[in-house]
């Protein structure tokens, strides 16, 4: 048994929450075949609704928070693991309702591991995490429906957020010219030094006349706000272009009509990271460590620390944080 630092979230009598980073013992852990050691984690929205005591996410606490981890294997009993292996750990249940990587120690099953990949070190892991395996993940689902880069650019909404960054990246990486859309004017050369050929802002993928259709303005992309921004992507796509729909930072809801299907062919396609099945996620984490590989994943990443994290959760839930942030481990 070894006692270790957590990063937990502590519900008060009075229905509120509290942060607090605590001592706990592996012993403590939920039930898995693979204890590992965290060296990084990285940070994502969804952790920072989980640490606001979002009951969508997390539905018990106290509770750590943290969906991705990469780290070292400490103890297996699983055959396809051994002690000191380099691995990474992105959703499932990680960091929902399974203690997550804000903690020094996780143990998950081990269905859930993913060998690091040999040409990838565990920060660079983290400063991809969830969101470059979303954006990577959007992009393998868009070309399995016909996405080329020849029908067009691909805009990406959101563009300085974690998501954003790593679509932005990705989809240059892999031939494509991308249309940056940000809130942030002054994010403008950090998103073109990512790859994006344009920046655009908010409200260029905001039509606020609510045209079912309009002229084409991009062949496909990804959204992370929802709402009428989604309905936009949809109204303005090319012809059998796809818009892949991963976040809803703006609004859970949108409201369209059939015409972009009916009259342009456009394919709407759901993006779940969290389930995705291991053999696809070896093939994607496997495409993010070589030729899908972000060129600059240093400038992407902010690193902090445990006691840094009340910060960044509020920053994240307030959309001021850019590009990803990764949490180093005391190790
Ligand atoms: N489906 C999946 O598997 C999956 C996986 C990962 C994340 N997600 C979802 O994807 C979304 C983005 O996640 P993330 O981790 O990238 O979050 P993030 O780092 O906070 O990025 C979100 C970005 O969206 C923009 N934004 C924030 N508030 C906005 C608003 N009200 N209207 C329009 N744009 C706004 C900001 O970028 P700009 O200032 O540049 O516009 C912000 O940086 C979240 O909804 C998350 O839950 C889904």
């Amino acid at each position: 048994m070894t006692n270790f630092k957590a990063y937990r979230i502590f519900e008060t009598a009075e229905g509120n929450f509290e942060r607090k980073i605590v001592e706990r013992r592996t012993d403590d852990l939920p039930e898995g075949d693979v204890l590992i050691k965290v060296a990084y984690a990285g940070l994502n929205y969804k952790d920072g609704l989980s640490s606001s005591g979002h009951k969508g996410i997390t539905k018990e606490f106290p509770h750590t928070p943290g969906v991705d981890a990469s780290g070292f294997v400490e103890a297996s009993s699983s055959i396809a693991f051994n002690e000191g292996d380099k691995v990474l750990v992105t959703g499932y249940d990680l960091g929902m309702n399974t203690d997550g990587g804000f903690g020094e120690y996780i143990r998950v099953p081990s269905a859930w591991v993913v060998p690091l990949p040999a040409t990838f070190d565990l920060r660079s892991a983290m400063i991809l995490g969830t969101a470059g395996f979303t954006a990577a993940l959007a992009l393998y689902k868009m070309e399995m429906a016909g996405q080329k880069p020849e029908m067009g650019e691909l805009v990406v909404t959101g563009a300085t957020g974690g998501v954003g960054s790593m679509a932005v990246s990705v989809f240059s990486k892999a031939g494509y010219d991308v249309i940056a859309s940000s809130g942030k004017t002054a994010s403008y050369d950090y998103l073109k030094m990512l790859g994006a050929t344009r920046c655009e802002g908010r409200d260029y993928c905001n039509d606020e006349k609510k045209r079912p259709v309009a002229r084409m303005k991009w062949a496909g992309g990804l959204d992370t706000v929802g709402g009428n921004t989604l309905t936009s992507l949809m109204a303005a796509c090319g012809k059998n272009g796809s818009i892949a729909v991963c976040g809803l930072v703006g609004s859970p809801d949108f409201n369209a009509t059939v015409y972009p299907f009916l009259l342009n062919g456009i394919n709407l396609i759901g993006v779940e990271s969290a389930e995705t099945r291991m053999e696809t996620r070896v093939e994607l984490w496997n495409k993010l460590s070589s030729i899908w590989k972000p060129e600059h994943l240093d400038e992407i990443a902010t690193d902090i620390s445990l006691d840094q994290l009340d910060e960044y959760i509020l920053k994240i839930l307030d959309g001021k944080t850019q590009g990803r942030v990764v949490v180093k481990h005391g190790f």
